[in-house]
């Protein structure tokens, strides 16, 4: 059985990127793997966050998770402020990490781009992302394409950790879904779904509603050409609605091509947004019976005190590696 590991930061409403990138493929590991899933807060407060809304972002990210499909009894569920391990051993992934390779990070240069005001945690943020993957010796880190190089970052520390100290640390593999790593922002194809986007047309949320689903979906961009075709390169726009609409009703892009041959682009934005309501309906439904219930504490509670027993173990080792503390006599 193989460790799993992967974390979403609760820095808003989780969008349809997030669910056909990441989400859904956890679902289907958590049979055969022994698998960890984070709520990375301290992720988020690397910029700035207002703190009632951070907290209901965690427990509404927990309640996602669920929703999803997450099964508590299968997968470790978890708050990562609640496992203090994470900082302990992100720091000395700090110690070990260089200022250069750290602003060599595109989600660094992209996040810090044009502001006064830098946090230092925007520049080390992935040493503590690379402690969250090692503490659990993780075999395999699913995640969307934007974080290939942090997980590329992480095996370097690793291994370097492991060369210059103590060969402690499992060196893990990303995996990344070969549809859907990089859902595209509906208003701008070029740019990936986000859910920091200003303008709220260009993702799709995971709690829109019909109505506001439909009507982002109708105003996507494509082009001028009312042709369904996937080409990535010339139809930025239409091949992303293609993806979409074939992650969410399992029909191959081929088929799709063939059953809109001769159908405009109008007809065709209405499908993608119907086969999206209809994957996000049965999620919906559970989350909102989740939100607010005891059930979900319970859940996260017993995720932490898993979390707590399974790291502590990495993180001894670890300190002792570099000599930290004292031998008890
Ligand atoms: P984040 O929202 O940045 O915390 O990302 C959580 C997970 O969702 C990571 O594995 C990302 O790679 C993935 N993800 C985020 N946005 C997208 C997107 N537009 N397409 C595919 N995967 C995504
Ligand atoms: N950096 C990731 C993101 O922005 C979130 C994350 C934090 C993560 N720690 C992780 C993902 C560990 C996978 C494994 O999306």
């Amino acid at each position: 059985m193989k460790t799993v590991f992967s974390g979403i930061q609760p820095s808003g409403t989780l969008t349809l990127g997030n669910y056909l990138g990441a989400m859904k493929h956890f679902v289907a590991m958590q049979e055969e793997n022994n698998c960890y899933f984070c709520i990375v807060d301290q992720h988020a407060i690397t910029v700035p966050q207002d703190k009632i809304k951070l907290r209901q972002n965690i427990r509404s990210l927990a309640a996602l998770y669920l929703a999803t499909g997450i099964d508590p009894d299968q997968s470790t569920l978890f708050i990562q402020s609640e496992v203090p391990a994470h900082a302990q051993l992100g720091w000395m992934m700090q110690c070990i990490s260089y200022i250069g390779e750290l602003e060599r990070m595109t989600q660094f240069k992209d996040k810090a781009e044009g502001k006064e005001a830098v946090s230092s945690a925007l520049l080390t943020y992935p040493p503590l992302m690379a402690a969250d993957i090692l503490l659990y010796n993780t075999d395999i880190v699913p995640v969307g394409e934007d974080q290939k190089q942090h997980l590329e970052l992480t095996r370097n520390l690793a291994e370097r950790f492991n060369h210059k100290y103590n060969d402690i640390f499992t060196v893990p593999e990303v995996q990344i879904p070969k549809v859907g790593a990089r859902i595209m922002s509906l208003q701008n194809p070029l740019k990936k779904m986000s859910k920091s986007d200003e303008n709220q047309k260009a993702y799709i949320s995971m709690l829109d509603d019909e109505k506001t689903i439909m009507k982002k979906m109708k105003s996507a961009v494509t082009d001028s050409e009312n042709e369904i075709r996937f080409d990535r390169e010339k139809k930025p726009g239409v091949s992303n609605l293609m993806s979409i609409l074939s992650l969410c009703s399992g029909e191959s892009l081929n088929s799709i091509e063939a059953r809109f041959a001769d159908k405009g682009y109008g007809y065709f934005k209405t499908a993608v947004g119907e086969a999206v309501v209809e994957l996000l309906r049965p999620v919906q439904n559970r989350y909102d019976e989740l939100r607010n219930s005891d059930e979900l504490d319970r859940h996260l509670d017993l995720g932490a005190e898993k979390a707590n027993k399974a790291s502590f173990k990495t993180l001894k080792k670890a300190e002792r590696a570099f000599g930290l503390g004292r031998n008890k006599r």
